[in-house]
């Protein structure tokens, strides 16, 4: 059977550019091989703010003394986070069932596989395709270590199915899941040391924002050493250790588990890119700014292309694509700005340029910075750390970045996402009226500077 439009892979990518092909007009068949909703809904960010969230209920409750609530609090029960995760998933993946066939487009199960510039292939039936876009995600990159066998250890998507968690966790990466995976473990009692290979965690993000979350997590106990790497993991009796390497200096720590977060790659697998010369770069699909591959009619969004591996670019990449085929228009799609969130204690959150790409960009930056101290409702919250700090041309005004560090700064985000988009100046930001009493008042304030 022919398809205007068949979507591979039914993640946030997949399913947003096939409900907006199939709601216009488009004959759509969107083909997942697991689960709707992909790493996002099953594996990654949803499941992990569940279990985030009950860690949080948990350590507020022994740790809120000061402000009146001495709780006589048990251990955690993981398998009840597990069963809030578990639920959460099942009734998301069933909305993102619903909303494809409200839209009119078809879902198929299956691997797919492409067959040349018009055709793919799904087990034993094959289809005809107008355009394809392919959103396959990624998957954890593999070990970058020796591992023994019977070593406690997982990636990310063997962590999130867990259903017991021992005592004494590692985790290799200072990276966004290393980060969210160890506060989750700090949060409910267990003893965390975090690797990282870079010498300072969250290198990718504003240096200001690894600081001040590194002091905060430190403060709740957990260990991190940077610039180190790991050489074998291996199981000894109970224990798994790890040797690990430090310059010329070799160690070993022994846990009772090991969680690996060191980035992941394109997931490709089954897929034949090569059967009709897509372009690569590195184990992604190569695009353009529209996310067009280099064969016509065939497009890579997501994960899968790389830019910004972020569930809510790969939906806005989705559903763009869609419009343009929909509307037979060649608007660019990579140059809009992404926000980006961590979900740590405080949350990160960061849009457009950091300080270090602005001076690598030799841009005339003013940057309006603020500390926490003064925020009302933050210390009513018995808050104490935060910062905001706005990037912005010197001489035109033009909002080029934000960082905010703080409770609800991944809420907080968007406002700054939005300026950049209406091209807003920082003025303009500090001229609009902010609640009080408010966290969103430091973004006002940190404008105003
Ligand atoms: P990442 O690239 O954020 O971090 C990996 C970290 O591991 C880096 O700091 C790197 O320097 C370090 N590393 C690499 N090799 C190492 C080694 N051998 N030993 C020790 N450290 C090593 O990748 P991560 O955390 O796996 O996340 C993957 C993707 O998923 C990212 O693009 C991230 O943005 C996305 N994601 C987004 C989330 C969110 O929006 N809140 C949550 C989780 C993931």
């Amino acid at each position: 059977m022919d398809y205007d439009l068949i979507v591979i892979g039914g993640g946030p990518g997949g399913y947003v550019a096939a409900i907006t092909g199939a709601k216009n007009g488009l004959k759509t068949l969107l083909i997942e091989a697991d689960q709707l909703g992909g790493t996002c809904l099953n594996r990654g960010c949803i499941p992990t703010k569940a279990l985030l969230f009950c860690s949080e209920k948990y350590f507020e409750a022994k740790n809120s003394a000061e402000l009146g609530v001495i709780a006589d609090v048990q251990p955690f029960q993981y398998e009840k986070a597990f069963a809030h995760k578990e639920k959460t998933i099942k009734r998301l993946r069933a909305g993102v069932a619903f909303l494809v066939k409200q839209s009119g487009g078809t879902v198929l199960q299956g691997q797919a596989e492409i067959l040349d510039s018009n055709k793919i292939r799904v087990g034993n039936e094959t289809f005809g395709f107008g355009n394809l876009i392919l959103a396959t995600g990624a998957v954890p990159a593999p070990y970058p270590f020796e591992v023994g066998e019977g070593a406690r250890l997982v990636n990310s998507d063997g962590f999130l199915a867990l259903k017991e968690i021992p005592e004494s966790c590692l985790v290799i990466g200072g990276g966004v899941i290393g980060l969210e995976f160890a506060t989750i473990l700090s949060r409910i009692g267990r003893k965390v040391v975090v690797l990282e290979a870079f010498d300072r965690i969250l290198p990718t993000m504003d240096a200001e924002l690894g600081k001040i979350v590194r002091k905060e997590m430190e403060s709740q106990g957990i260990v991190f050493q940077t610039k180190t790497f790991v050489d074998r993991v291996f199981q000894n009796n109970n224990e798994t250790v790890c040797e690990i390497h430090s310059g010329d200096q070799k160690s070993t720590l022994a846990v009772d588990l090991v969680i690996c977060a060191v980035g992941r790659i394109a997931n490709t697998e089954g897929l034949h890119p090569e059967r009709v010369g897509l372009a690569m770069r590195k184990s992604f699909i190569d695009v353009d700014d529209r996310c067009a591959t280099n064969v016509p009619h065939i497009y890579a969004i997501g994960d899968l292309n790389g830019y910004r591996m972020l569930a809510h670019a790969a939906s806005y990449q989705g559903r763009k694509v869609a419009e343009n085929i929909v509307r037979g228009t060649n608007r660019s799609i990579l140059n809009a700005a992404v926000p980006a969130c961590v979900y740590t204690d405080p949350e990160l959150a960061s849009v457009g340029l950091t300080e270090d790409e602005a001076k690598e960009k030799n841009l005339n930056v003013k940057i309006g910075r603020l500390e926490a101290l003064g925020n009302g409702k933050m210390l009513s919250m018995g808050r104490k750390t935060g910062m905001a700090k706005i990037l912005s041309n010197a001489a035109t005004g033009e909002i080029l970045g934000a960082q905010i560090a703080t409770p609800h700064a991944t809420d907080m985000i968007a406002e700054l996402t939005l300026a950049m988009g209406l091209e807003a100046t920082v003025n303009e930001l500090a001229e609009t009226i902010h609640p009080h009493p408010t966290i969103s008042e430091m973004i006002m304030d940190a404008a105003c500077q």
